[in-house]
């Protein structure tokens, strides 16, 4: 399966690449991922994209580009792979497109997660992280068994840094301007499959499901 998820932040493309990649045994391959775990070992990666991530922004095409197709590569990716967060931009998906013919493969879908204002920002702003295995927990909607502890590792929670009200607004603003309009790129090519977001974990799951298989 080659597949990439879209959709605005917080629409639920962690939540729902978890259960993906489980199900059919590939690498989740997140920018936003890559991004956070750099920041932490304060990498040059990280130390470049911190000042980005912190305001909401995208971190430059030349280097989101260059981490994907480093990571395309690997060999773990032979057998497919779940984009999460990427591309994001026209560049961004122009590149892709470079990348795969290269490699002489193609996408299977791109599934896009829909989900309105309201509700993006009560799931941004209500999420919490484990710091270790980087699962994905809502104070409300998924919570913890025991607060503050993820269920899978025991490893701490913790709320990010752009997970404020202020900053994911802005984050949503990014969003429609620069990669909204992937959503007719893809459709034009056939590839896009619509899934309502605004559904019990599970059923966005199997919804997702029925369109990849
Ligand atoms: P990134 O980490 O990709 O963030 P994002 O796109 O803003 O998306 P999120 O991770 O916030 O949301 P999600 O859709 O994964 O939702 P989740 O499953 O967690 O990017 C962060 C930053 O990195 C960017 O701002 C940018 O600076 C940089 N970056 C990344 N990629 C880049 C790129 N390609 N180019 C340039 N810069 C890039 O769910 C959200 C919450 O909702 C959780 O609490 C969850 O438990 C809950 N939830 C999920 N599903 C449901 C459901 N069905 N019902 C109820 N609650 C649910
Ligand atoms: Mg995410
Ligand atoms: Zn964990």
């Amino acid at each position: 399966m080659r597949a990439i998820l879209m959709g605005p932040p917080g629409a639920g493309k962690g939540t729902q690449a978890e259960l993906l990649t489980q199900h059919f045994t590939i690498p989740h391959i997140s920018t936003g991922d890559m991004f956070r775990a750099a920041i932490k070992e304060q990498t040059p990666l990280g130390i470049k994209a911190k000042q980005y991530l912190d305001s909401g922004a995208l971190v430059p095409d030349e280097v989101t580009i260059g981490i994907v197709a480093e990571r395309l590569a690997q060999a773990d990716c032979s057998n497919g792979f779940l984009l999460d967060g990427f591309p994001r931009t026209a560049a961004q998906a122009d590149a892709l497109a470079k990348i795969l013919s290269d490699l002489n493969i193609g996408l299977d879908g791109v599934v896009n997660i829909e989900l309105d204002d309201k509700n993006l920002l009560e799931r941004l702003t209500g999420r919490r992280v484990c710091k270790q295995c980087t699962a994905t927990y809502h104070m409300v909607f998924n919570p913890p068994l025991e607060p503050g502890k993820c269920d899978k590792c025991g490893g701490e929670l913790y709320q990010r840094s752009d997970d404020t009200l202020e900053t994911a607004k802005n984050r949503l603003r990014v969003y429609n301007e620069q990669t909204e309009p992937l959503i007719a790129y893809y459709n034009e090519q056939g590839l896009l499959r619509r899934i309502q977001g605004d559904q019990e974990i599970e059923k966005v799951f199997h919804d997702i499901l029925d369109v990849l298989e």
